[in-house]
């Protein structure tokens, strides 16, 4: 019996499947690799270079690992390019997993968990966010993610689908030793940008917008460590396996850090002193987005373990300096 994961061949997923091969559980990947890296799943791991929407051909590959769980990675993700291309994402996110359901239904896989994201809460009401925080998203990308977690619910109650929407904040770092990290093209998350600086790729990076309601007026944000992500996820399976209650749940630390002090970190742990170009604010940023750990924590017994910002930067540039495969 195996565990699925889609997406397994991309940023944070590569990362999950190296956790659950150290851990014994047999996982096989489906990777269309439209973002993904075919050299970031190991040789040894069953891969399907295939669209989650393929039904034919995921039903055969269900069948013939004998699934019994999946973690759905498989998305598009950039928030800015969801709002300029939004059929990409209501197609790509939305009506492709709805046809992996059908497949998982089909298959009476018994357990399924998502990656949610911060996204579906929208502009926050207010900080720390719990889950039971209104969730009205300002972008196509958080209103696909909210629309699958919607289906969950319901498919759950109707067919007993027991799962978990686990809501990302800012996910970062790296298992350099794994040969594992961010490579996404185009890049557009903070910590790779700071990196690529420093190591000369690009001159300088834009913080955008300076004046928002935090104390140093850049926006702050929940950074936690892609292998403490890893672990959430082994632990939300146990938990889904051994009958577990099913919903969303939050992983992030409960601490915020704004873009000037990862900026900082960066210069800290890189020696580079990383020149910032101050730009306007980007549309739909909310000022602060910080998790409520707390669910997390009393339903799974997760609790991050990597996620302090010089951790995180330090891992991440030990990937970003180490020479590629080829
Ligand atoms: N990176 C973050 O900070 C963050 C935060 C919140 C949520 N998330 C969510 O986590 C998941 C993984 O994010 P990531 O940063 O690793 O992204 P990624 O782009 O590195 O990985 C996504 C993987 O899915 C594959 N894929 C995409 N659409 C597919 C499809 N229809 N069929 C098959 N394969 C497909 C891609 O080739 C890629 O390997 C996504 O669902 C994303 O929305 C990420």
């Amino acid at each position: 019996m195996s565990v699925l994961v889609t997406g397994g061949a991309g940023y944070i997923g590569s990362h999950v499947v190296h956790r659950l091969c150290a851990a014994g559980r047999a996982p096989v990947v489906i990777d269309s690799l439209v973002t993904g890296h075919r050299d970031a799943v190991p040789p040894g791991v069953p891969f399907l270079e295939a669209d989650v929407a393929d039904r034919p051909r995921v039903a055969a590959f269900l069948a013939e690992h004998r699934v019994r769980a999946v973690l759905h990675f498989a998305a598009l993700s950039v928030v800015g390019e969801s709002v300029t291309t939004p059929r990409r994402y209501y197609h790509g996110n939305l009506v492709a997993s709805l046809a992996l359901l059908e497949c998982v239904l089909d298959a009476g896989v018994p357990v399924f968990v998502l990656s949610s994201t911060a996204a579906v809460y929208g502009l926050p009401e207010s900080t720390p966010i719990p889950e039971s925080h209104p969730t009205r998203p300002i972008s196509p990308y958080g209103a696909t993610k909210l629309a699958l977690e919607q289906a969950l619910a319901a498919y759950h109650h109707a067919y007993g689908l027991r799962y978990a929407a686990l809501r990302y904040f800012n996910a970062a770092g790296a298992e350099a030793s794994a040969g594992l990290g961010e490579r996404h093209a185009p890049e557009t998350h903070l910590v790779p940008l700071l990196l690529s600086v420093a190591l000369g790729q690009r001159p300088d990076i834009t913080v955008h917008g300076t004046d928002y309601d935090t104390p140093d007026g850049t926006c702050v944000r929940d950074y936690i460590h892609v292998c403490d992500l890893a672990d959430a996820h082994l632990a939300a399976l146990d938990h889904l396996e051994n009958g577990g209650d099913s919903g969303a749940l939050n992983l992030g630390t409960g601490t915020g850090h704004s873009v000037h002090e990862v900026v900082l970190a960066a210069r800290r742990v890189t020696g580079h002193a990383i020149p910032v170009v101050y730009g306007p604010r980007r549309l739909g940023d909310p000022s602060i987005l910080v998790a409520s750990p707390r669910l997390a924590e009393e339903r799974l017994g997760f609790r991050p373990r990597r996620s302090d910002l010089d951790e995180i930067v330090r891992d991440a540039w030990a990937f970003h300096r180490a020479p590629r495969r080829p």
